[in-house]
């Protein structure tokens, strides 16, 4: 497949997805948004990908907002078009998605970009990165689910300092308030999402696929987390990765998912 905004690179069970928009410090627009919901599709139904990695394109940003340029002149009903479609098309189906998504911070993670490193699974950042909802200084509020998962990752109190004065954070400060896990220099970046991956394709994809959805479900209104669990643990007893996962233990051999 073509792709005129991101790059893709599948590899090693892993997909490599870059946001390639760097004159524009890789800011979200409708395309890009659109070429991302592709990739990621594909790389759900791809048996071969275990795990995706999303990094932007140079080490000054990894996505500086949706794209103010496109929006400037959209009308109210225009803005919940945009907000809805982005939830529906790209947003959720990265939180939803049953491979784990790395979101490897190479730079300014603003507004949709922080948006979308948040719908990521996990998060590591370079030593420069900066991260920040600055929706407010523009008039706007976040639109891709930051008031949400930012309150989720950090609390209620920080997500409120931090969106209503529109202020960067540092890597340092984020991973003190655990919106990322990990920080490293940019030239270790990729390397150390790497090493997660691999920890992560070791193990069962159905088993992970199933973990991710038990714990989302505690974050959803109206559902018993705990309920989703009991139920999800007894459905891997019928999968042939539970089989396989149990036959290597008890044979003393890696399990070969
Ligand atoms: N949208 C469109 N273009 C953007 C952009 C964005 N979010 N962020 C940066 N750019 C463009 C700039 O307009 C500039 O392009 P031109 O050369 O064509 O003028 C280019 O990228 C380089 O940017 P700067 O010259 O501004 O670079 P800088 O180093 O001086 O500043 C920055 C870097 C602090 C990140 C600054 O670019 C900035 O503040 N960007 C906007 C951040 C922002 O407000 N993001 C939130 C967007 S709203 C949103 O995301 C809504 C939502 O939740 C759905």
């Amino acid at each position: 497949m073509k792709y005129n905004n991101i790059l893709f690179e599948a590899k090693n069970n892993i997909a490599y997805i870059q946001i390639n928009r760097p004159k524009q410090l890789n800011a979200l627009n409708t395309n890009t948004i659109l070429e991302l919901s592709k990739v990621v599709s594909f790389s759900i139904l791809d048996q071969e990908i275990k795990c995706i990695i999303i990094t932007g394109t140079g080490e000054k940003a990894f996505i500086a907002g949706a794209d103010i340029k496109e929006f400037a002149k959209y009308s109210k009903e225009e803005g919940k078009r945009l907000s809805n479609e982005g939830h529906e098309k790209l947003f959720n189906l990265l939180d939803t998605c049953g491979k784990p998504i790395i979101a490897a911070i190479n730079g300014f993670a603003l507004g949709g970009g922080l948006e979308l490193a948040m719908a990521c699974h996990i998060r590591i950042a370079s030593s420069n990165a900066k991260m920040g909802l600055p929706e407010v200084s523009l008039g706007l509020i976040p639109g891709y689910g930051g008031t949400q998962r930012l309150a989720n990752l950090v609390g209620k109190g920080r997500a409120l300092e931090m969106i209503t004065t529109a202020s960067m954070i540092t890597a340092v400060e984020a991973k003190e308030w655990g919106l990322i896990n990990h920080i490293c220099t940019s030239q270790e970046l990729i390397k150390v999402a790497e090493g997660l991956a691999d920890k992560i394709i070791k193990n069962s994809p159905s088993a992970i696929s199933r973990a991710i959805k038990s714990i989302n479900s505690g974050y959803i209104d109206g559902v018993d987390g705990y309920k989703v669990e009991q139920n999800e643990f007894g459905d891997c007893f019928d999968t042939d990765e539970f089989k396989e996962g149990v036959s290597a233990f008890l044979e003393k051999r890696k399990a070969n998912f």
